[in-house]
């Protein structure tokens, strides 16, 4: 695991919605659920598609916009068809108006 950098102004990152951001190469998903801001891996693992320009759902999940496979927000689960893999989700830290990401290995 890497230390965690920081990647955002925690009022960039939209309630409902998602934003995307590139972290030591890595391309990383950001969201707002209420208070709780997120990070997963940015593209599908289906595909390759970005989660950025999806659909964040009510439930919590993130619909990709190629074949509209959803995945779970908070722990990553893939729970519909075409999707046959989790998605990586990364630890996120919100402390004086920063967000900042430690990513998974
Ligand atoms: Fe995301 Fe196919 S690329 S569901």
């Amino acid at each position: 695991m890497t230390d965690y950098v920081d990647v955002a102004a925690a009022n960039e990152v939209p309630n409902g919605d998602v934003i995307g951001r590139s972290l030591n190469g890595r391309e990383i998903a950001l969201y707002r659920l209420g208070d709780e801001v997120l990070a997963t891996d940015a593209t599908c693992t289906h595909g390759n598609a970005s989660l950025c320009g999806g659909f964040v759902e009510p439930d919590g999940s993130i619909e990709c916009p190629l074949h509209q496979g959803r995945f779970d927000i908070r722990s990553g689960r893939a729970l519909c068809a075409p999707l046959t893999r989790d998605l990586t989700v990364h630890l996120v830290r919100v402390e004086g108006g920063r967000v900042s990401v430690r990513l998974s290995d």
